[in-house]
């Protein structure tokens, strides 16, 4: 069974939080002397350490409750955290897949936590059988899974994905950076289920926020409350508090844009098909499109110099390119070097 207990660092379990001003007075009337903070200027006040304002949102938008909420400088951060609460560094493991976002080993290399890689299967998919023996060794404290994934668009196997969760017992960390683009349904409905499960979100991808660094993480309370004690006591500044809280007040906009945005990776799609430097385009789950071509870093580079920035993943899957959506014109400015490139 999972015990939070005794797979959380002991360290950290006994370590106090730093206890902040604003922590320790909540309210937001009133003379404030006890900050050190500057009396003159507009953003001279220390932002809500908590984020009440935007956890009080999210949580009635997801029907989560607030300590289940933890609010990250983007998902990076969330990751980061993850290692540095549950993996004593060279001693322990993190386990995840590949082609998948990077983050997850380059913040294993920052951490000293050996990183356990999976190839994908043909269909970039998972299989419970060629990780199975790896989720029992006592060590691997962390398995992360990029569904959709980040760079091949697709979502993994929920069955699979379901044994590990039921498996492992260590934590799950489901990154769900994309989940807003995909037709599949988010992790956020199996919380309650299992406690050793984590689930990431952003608002730099189908919000439009990725300015702003909002990383939403969801879990059991006691997870939350392990982030809340960790985390920098102001990780994320009143602006973009703001920002967050106004995109999501608006949600006529942010449902318009996806649209724009899915419409705009059918057509992508389609006129792509057409191309013939462009050998195969996989189905997309995500907001970007991974496309294989004859001479990846060729097709790169004669891009470049054309001022149309695409993601060269050669090094990563040899021969593929990963196109992020843009607006229809930007996306016709791509079909258009693409064809002359042909
Ligand atoms: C799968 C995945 N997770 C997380 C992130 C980072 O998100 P954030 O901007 O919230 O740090 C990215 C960014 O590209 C990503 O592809």
């Amino acid at each position: 069974m999972f015990d939070l207990n005794k797979i959380t660092r002991a360290h950290i379990k006994d370590i106090e939080a730093y206890s902040s001003a604003r922590k320790e007075y909540e309210g937001d009337q009133g003379i404030f002397l006890d900050a050190n903070e500057n009396p003159f200027g507009q953003l001279n006040r220390y932002p809500d350490p908590n984020q009440k304002g935007l956890k009080q949102v999210l949580s009635k938008q997801k029907g989560i409750s607030e300590e289940q909420i933890f609010i990250g400088n983007g998902s990076d951060e969330i990751i980061d955290l993850a290692y540095r609460i549950f993996c004593t560094p060279s001693e322990d493991a993190a386990l995840s897949f590949s082609p998948s976002f990077g983050m997850y080993e380059v913040s294993s290399r920052f951490n000293d936590v050996r990183f356990i890689k999976i190839p994908l299967d043909e269909q970039f998919n998972i299989n419970f059988q060629t990780i199975k023996e790896s989720l029992e060794n006592p060590k691997l404290k962390l398995v992360f899974i990029c569904s959709p994934n980040n760079p091949t668009g697709n979502c993994l196997d929920a069955n699979e994905i379901l044994k590990i969760l039921q498996s492992f017992q260590g934590i799950v960390f489901i990154d769900e950076a994309y989940i807003d683009f995909s037709n599949e349904s988010s992790w956020l409905e199996k919380l309650d289920q299992f406690p050793n499960l984590i689930v990431s979100q952003t608002m730099s991808k189908a919000w439009g926020l990725a300015a702003a660094r909002i990383g939403i993480g969801y879990s059991s309370k006691e997870i939350i409350a392990l982030f809340n004690k960790v985390k920098a006591p102001y990780n994320l500044s009143q602006l973009n508090q703001d920002a967050a809280i106004k995109a999501l007040n608006d949600p006529s906009s942010f449902r318009q844009n996806l649209n724009k945005i899915k419409l705009e990776r059918s057509r992508l799609t389609e006129e792509l098909m057409n191309i013939k430097i462009i050998k195969k385009i996989y189905p997309s789950q995500s907001n970007f499109l991974l496309v294989k071509v004859d001479q990846a870093t060729k097709i790169y580079q004669a891009l470049c110099d054309k001022k149309i920035i695409i993601r060269n993943r050669n090094t990563l899957i040899k021969d593929h390119l990963r196109i992020s959506i843009g607006t229809k014109s930007e996306n016709n400015a791509l079909l258009k070097a693409l064809k002359e490139l042909s």
